[in-house]
C-alpha cells in the first residue's frame, strides 16, 4: 500500500492510498487490504441490510428512509455505519436486524452479500450533481482527499485515481450496475437519486415491499413525511451526528450533508466548456451500459 500526495498543475491537492495499482479512500484504515479481506469475510444474516452508494448520492437520505421502514418506526437514525470504515466488531455487535453501508465497488462486498444471502439497496445519482456536492464537501473538510478549484476536482473525478473507493463513478456506477444485470443470487434493489426526488412515495412503496416490512398506506406516509429534506436537515443539526471527527466544522460538529438536496445544481457550477469535457468522458467510459442506466440530470 502507498500512501499518494498528488498535486495537479493548478495547485490541487489530492490524496489517497493506492493498493494492488487501486485508488481507495485515504480513511481506508491500515494498509487497505487487510480491512478489505475483513469485509468480503463479514458473517451475515437473512435480516441484515447492505446500503451501496457512490459518496454524495443520498446515502443518508436512503439510511434514513429504509431504517425507519426496516424498524417500523418513525425514528431519524443518523449515519450509517461504513464496513470499510469501521472496526468490523462493531457491525458484528449490532442489533438486529442491522443495516449498514458501503462505498466500495461491488467486488470489494461481503461475499454472502453477492451470494444473495441478504439484501442490498443500491442508490445512483446522476455524477454531475455527485460532482458538485462532492466539491463542495470536500471543501469543508480538514485534511481532506481533495483541496482546491472546481476545476481540478473535476479533472480528479473524469480519472481513476481519485477519492473513490476503488476508481470513479464511472467505475463504480458500472461495476453495481453489470453486478445487477449478470449475477442471479443478487438479493439487490436499485434506485435513483432522481426517481426519489420525482416521486418519494413510490420509492418508498418499493423499498417496503424489497424488505417485506409493514407497506401499510398510513406508515408510508408517516415515513416520507418525516425523510423530506427540511425534517431530516433539521433532525441532523439539532440530534443525532455531532461527533469528534467533525468537530471543527462550523455547524457544531456535524457533517455537512444537507446542502441543497436538488436535481440539476451542477449546471450553477459547470462552465460549457467543462460540461462538454464531462459528457465526451462519460459517452466513452459508459457507452457500453448508458441505455440500461438511463442517468437523468434535471
Ligand atoms: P447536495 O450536496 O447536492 O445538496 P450523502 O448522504 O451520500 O453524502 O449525499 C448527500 C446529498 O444528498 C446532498 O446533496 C444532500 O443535500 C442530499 N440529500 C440528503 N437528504 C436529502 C433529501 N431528503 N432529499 C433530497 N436530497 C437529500
Amino acid at each position: 500500500m502507498e500512501y499518494v500526495r498528488k498535486t495537479d498543475n493548478q495547485g490541487n491537492i489530492i490524496r489517497f492510498k493506492r493498493f494492488q495499482g487501486r485508488c481507495f479512500n485515504k480513511d481506508i484504515p491500515g494498509n487497505v487490504g487487510d480491512q478489505l479481506e475483513k469485509v468480503a469475510n463479514l458473517q451475515c444474516r437473512p435480516d441484515d441490510v447492505l446500503l451501496c452508494t457512490y459518496p454524495k448520492s443520498g446515502t443518508h437520505w436512503l439510511f434514513n428512509t429504509a431504517r425507519m421502514l426496516q424498524m417500523g418506526i418513525i425514528q431519524y437514525s443518523g449515519t450509517p455505519e461504513m464496513i470499510e470504515h469501521q472496526d468490523l466488531r462493531v457491525i458484528d455487535n449490532m442489533k438486529f436486524p442491522r443495516m449498514f453501508h458501503t462505498h466500495l465497488n461491488y467486488q470489494f462486498i461481503p461475499k454472502m452479500a453477492k451470494d444473495g444471502q441478504l439484501k442490498i439497496i443500491y442508490l445512483v445519482r446522476n455524477p454531475k450533481d455527485v460532482a458538485c456536492s462532492s466539491h463542495i464537501f470536500q471543501s469543508k473538510l480538514q485534511n481532506a482527499s481533495y483541496t482546491g478549484n472546481f476545476d481540478g476536482f473535476l479533472n480528479a473525478f473524469l480519472s481513476e485515481e481519485f477519492l473513490g473507493y476503488d476508481g470513479s463513478w464511472f467505475t463504480h456506477t458500472k461495476e453495481w450496475n453489470t453486478a445487477r444485470l449478470t449475477n442471479p443470487d443478487l438479493k439487490i434493489l436499485f434506485l435513483k437519486f432522481e426517481d426519489m426526488k420525482k416521486n418519494l412515495h413510490t420509492n418508498i412503496v418499493q423499498i417496503a415491499k424489497f424488505l417485506e416490512v409493514n407497506d401499510e398506506e398510513r406508515f408510508l406516509k408517516k415515513v416520507e413525511e418525516a425523510v423530506g429534506f427540511e425534517n431530516l436537515k433539521k433532525e441532523h443539526a439539532t440530534r443525532l451526528g455531532e461527533s469528534d471527527r467533525w468537530k471543527h466544522l462550523g455547524d457544531n460538529g456535524r457533517m455537512p450533508i444537507y446542502r441543497k438536496g436538488i436535481v440539476g445544481d451542477w449546471k450553477t457550477k459547470f462552465t460549457v466548456a467543462q460540461n462538454e469535457k464531462f459528457d465526451e468522458v462519460f459517452e466513452e467510459k459508459m457507452e457500453d451500459i448508458s441505455a440500461s442506466l438511463d442517468i437523468v440530470y434535471e
